[in-house]
């Protein structure tokens, strides 16, 4: 059965043609960067008009890298929630349209539960595909620019959150981050590359202090905080700017990039190890932009005791296969959506109130 999945909820214009959930034959990723670059963020009437002006096209090579043509189709999804309600409102009624004119059934998904489901597929050209699938249940990392979520994930459509953030996503900090000092948009990738040359202990940036309760730790102990961190960060700019050799500067970019690196990663890894020993849990499977982090990749390789499992880069960010695979798993079950069904912005319950 071949899905044709469409994601528009944020910046990306993106379609894909998966096969029986799991074999991606196309994956087109139309990225919006350029537009959005100059605010250093996404503005969204400019994404919502791009994907309005992109999403005929994107679809066309989607459909023509997968070999095919609309009647090559058997069911077609669309991310309905969470994200920017006019980018989603364009791929959901785009998909919504497409399936009414060809009576194919149509199901709308959920974006995070899609990010999970992301290491499920095989990608030509990648290794993913090739190591056996991880039994549910195992331990969701999900890290994007507008999650981080830590979850006990059942099944393909169910989480049980266990820690997210109070404030910022781990995205959303790499990305404030880069922005206040000028390294580029987005964030992740730029810091990413700069930390590579950088010393990640020359400066020392705060952990936060969530955990209360009695004992010590006993809530928040899988919750993760990132307006601290960029605070601190952010601050040091001041220090930064003093500096005035070119050369210094330079070294003092992959320093600053380095340090803020290995703190958001530490972050991340001493929630997540406290979920692993609540769960008892011993595979991760992570997902979402953040986690083509190579420092986040390789902290998690080092602990031999864990299996974790990331998808391939292109798979990382927003992308419509990771729709598509999904998609194809609740048509399994017999399920699919009505065409009424509506975008919304925000999903209950995955940004905990704080404490
Ligand atoms: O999943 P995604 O494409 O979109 C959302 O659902 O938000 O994630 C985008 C986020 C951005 O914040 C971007 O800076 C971050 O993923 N990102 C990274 C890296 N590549 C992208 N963060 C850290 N390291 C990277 N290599
Ligand atoms: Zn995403």
């Amino acid at each position: 059965m071949n899905v044709l999945g469409i994601e528009t909820s944020c910046d990306e214009c993106a379609a894909a043609v998966v096969e029986d959930g799991r074999k991606v034959l196309s994956n087109v990723v139309a990225t919006q960067i350029p537009f959005h670059a100059a605010w250093n963020g996404v503005v969204p009437e400019i994404a919502s008009r791009k994907h309005t002006e992109w999403i005929q096209a994107v679809v066309r090579e989607a459909l023509e890298k997968a070999g095919t043509g609309p009647g090559g189709i058997d069911a077609v999804a669309a991310t309905a929630r969470p994200g920017l309600l006019g980018s989603l409102l364009v791929g959901l009624n785009f998909a919504k349209a497409f399936a009414w004119a060809r009576d194919l059934p149509f199901v709308a998904v959920d974006h995070i539960l899609a990010h999970l489901y992301a290491s499920r597929l095989d990608a030509a050209g990648t290794s993913a595909g090739t190591a056996p699938l991880p039994d549910y249940p195992f331990l969701g990392l999900l890290v994007s620019g507008g999650h981080s979520i830590i979850c006990r994930v059942e099944d393909f459509n169910d989480i049980a959150v266990l820690g997210t953030t109070i404030d910022d996503a781990a995205g959303e900090a790499f990305d404030k981050v880069s922005k206040h000092y000028g390294f580029g948009y987005p964030g992740g990738g730029v810091i990413d590359k700069l930390a590579a040359s950088g010393n990640p202990n020359a400066f020392a940036f705060p952990l936060p202090h969530l955990w209360k309760g009695n004992p010590p730790g006993a809530v928040h102990r899988c919750d993760v905080s990132y307006s601290g961190l960029k605070t601190a960060v952010i601050n040091q700019l001041e220090q930064f700017r003093l500096s005035p050799r070119q050369e210094d500067r330079d070294a003092e970019n992959a320093n600053i990039a380095a340090s803020f690196q290995r703190t958001a990663v530490d972050i991340l890894l001493r929630a997540l190890f406290n979920a692993l020993e609540d769960t008892g849990l011993r595979t991760v499977v992570a997902g979402g932009g953040v986690a083509a982090n190579s420092l986040l990749r390789l902290r998690l390789a080092e602990r031999k005791d864990i299996r974790s499992i990331f998808p391939p880069l292109e798979l990382c960010g927003d992308n419509g296969a990771m729709v598509a695979g999904i998609a194809y798993r609740y048509l399994q079950k017999g399920e699919s959506s009505p065409l009424t069904v509506t975008a919304s912005a925000r999903v209950q319950g995955f940004k905990r109130r704080y404490p």
